[in-house]
């Protein structure tokens, strides 16, 4: 098998798997749900319309897209023994891995969010280089970690490894990570354990640096049906995503602190773009590559701008309203990313900020009555420097369970595609 994509009911995954499929006739795509359940836990719902699970989706795809195929596998990746069958069976040539709780404010709501996403994100990539040491040896790991790694350093980022001279003697140091939540802690500990696999098992792998995406269209979502996830919550969107909802349904946009806090940015369609010519262009056999995945950098209160003044050319007013910032992080910085080695295998962004601004406001307006009820949840609720943010979820004990649950028992079966054993 060509290509397996883990993750492959998320926000990223979906429209990756379609390409994917397109592009090598057949892919084997994994999910276990866990982002479907996590958003309901804070009371949230994809803003655009996703259908009921995986293989609904996918047979929609097929539908679209005759001879192509997905064989979907519904299970947890925090299960050793399901992760081994998986690659044992498919033994995948890549493997895409996205499949990790990603909102760093769910994970700063209590002791038990930030337990899950650790737990559920370095477990679930551990069982991955286990499982690929041992059945797919050469195969190439696509693991999704997050600018947010690196935080926000008085220097420029590297793209992964930087020289230093310290008291007269020089090496090539990975450059220091410096993560902002919980959640990019537990990627910070995903990456050294891919660079560690690579150390000792020699494993082929990219650690894809991601900025933030933003957007919710791509060339594959040619009906309703194809549509992928857009969260636009204060716990699951992205900064773009929820300004844009916010516009709609506040008719004001939320600017943290003072709204100088810098970041990279990337169109979902072009971070697809990005995946795919990184899965095209392998490392060597035997190389851990770093990959600091961005189109540009904006600050947030440039992005509300923007997001304010395409909004008034589409008919929506709106005003600016400085909110405390509910994170811990500097407020103003310098930040410079060097970005060098997807444009040296042929990746050039095609999607400007203004023009996917354009297409979200459409989209969150022509599917305004799947939220619009869901609108107090855009205010921000989980703050850093609290110890618990109650109000945010009062299911702990429910996602302790959920926890423990992905370890135990009998592992997930493949389904249709056949059994672990
Ligand atoms: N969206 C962004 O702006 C962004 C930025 C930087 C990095 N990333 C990274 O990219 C990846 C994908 O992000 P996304 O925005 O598509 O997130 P997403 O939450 O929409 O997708 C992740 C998918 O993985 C699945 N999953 C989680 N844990 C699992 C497990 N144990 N077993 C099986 N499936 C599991 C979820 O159900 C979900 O469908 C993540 O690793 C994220 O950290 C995203």
């Amino acid at each position: 098998m060509k290509a397996m994509i883990l993750g492959a009911d998320g926000y990223i995954g979906w429209p990756l798997s379609m390409k994917m499929a397109n592009a090598y006739g057949e892919v084997v795509v994994v999910d276990n749900y866990a982002t479907r359940r996590l958003v309901a836990d804070v009371g949230g719902i994809s803003a655009m319309p996703i259908g009921a699970d995986l293989k609904e989706r996918a047979q929609r795809f097929e539908k679209h897209y005759p001879g192509k195929k997905m064989h979907v596998i519904e299970g947890d990746l925090k299960h050793p023994a399901f992760v081994e069958a998986l690659i044992r069976k498919y033994k995948p040539e890549t493997i895409i891995h996205l499949a990790q709780q990603r909102s760093a404010p769910y994970s700063q709501i209590s002791t038990t969010h930030a337990l899950y996403t650790q737990v559920n994100n370095v477990s679930s990539n551990l069982n991955l280089l286990f499982a690929m040491h041992k059945y797919a040896p050469k195969a190439h790991l696509l693991k999704m970690g997050s600018m947010g790694e690196y935080g926000t350093p008085n220097i420029a980022i590297e793209e992964g490894f930087m020289d230093i001279e310290y008291k007269g003697r020089k090496d090539k140091i990975t450059v220091p990570r410096m993560g902002g939540s919980w959640y990019h802690q537990s990627k910070i500990f995903d990456s050294y354990n891919v660079a560690f696999a690579n150390r000792v098992w020699g494993l082929r792998a990219t650690d894809v640096m991601q900025g933030v995406v933003y957007g919710n269209r791509t060339a594959e979502m040619i009906d309703e049906g194809l549509l992928t996830r857009l969260d636009i919550d204060s716990i699951w969107g992205t900064v773009i995503n929820k300004y844009c909802a916010q516009l709609i349904a506040l008719k004001k946009l939320l600017i943290y602190g003072k709204g100088l806090m810098t970041r990279g940015f990337l169109s979902l369609e072009d971070s697809i773009s990005a995946l795919f010519l990184l899965t095209e262009n392998p490392p060597a056999e035997g190389e851990y590559r770093i990959v600091n995945q961005l189109d540009r950098t904006y600050n947030t209160y440039e992005l509300a701008e923007k997001v304010k003044k395409i909004g008034e050319e589409l008919g929506f007013e709106s005003t600016f309203e400085t909110v405390e910032n509910p994170r811990v992080e500097k407020q103003e910085h310098y930040y410079e990313v060097v970005h060098e080695k997807l444009p040296s295998v042929g990746f050039k962004p095609k999607h400007s900020v203004d023009g996917q601004i354009r297409e979200i406001i459409k989209d969150l307006d022509r599917y305004r009555s799947v939220w619009i009820r869901k609108k107090s949840l855009l205010m921000p609720n989980v703050y850093w420097n609290r110890s618990e943010n109650s109000e945010a979820s009062k299911k702990e004990a429910w996602l302790y369970r959920y926890i423990t649950k992905g370890f135990t028992g009998k592992p997930p079966e493949l389904g249709a595609e056949g059994s672990p054993g």
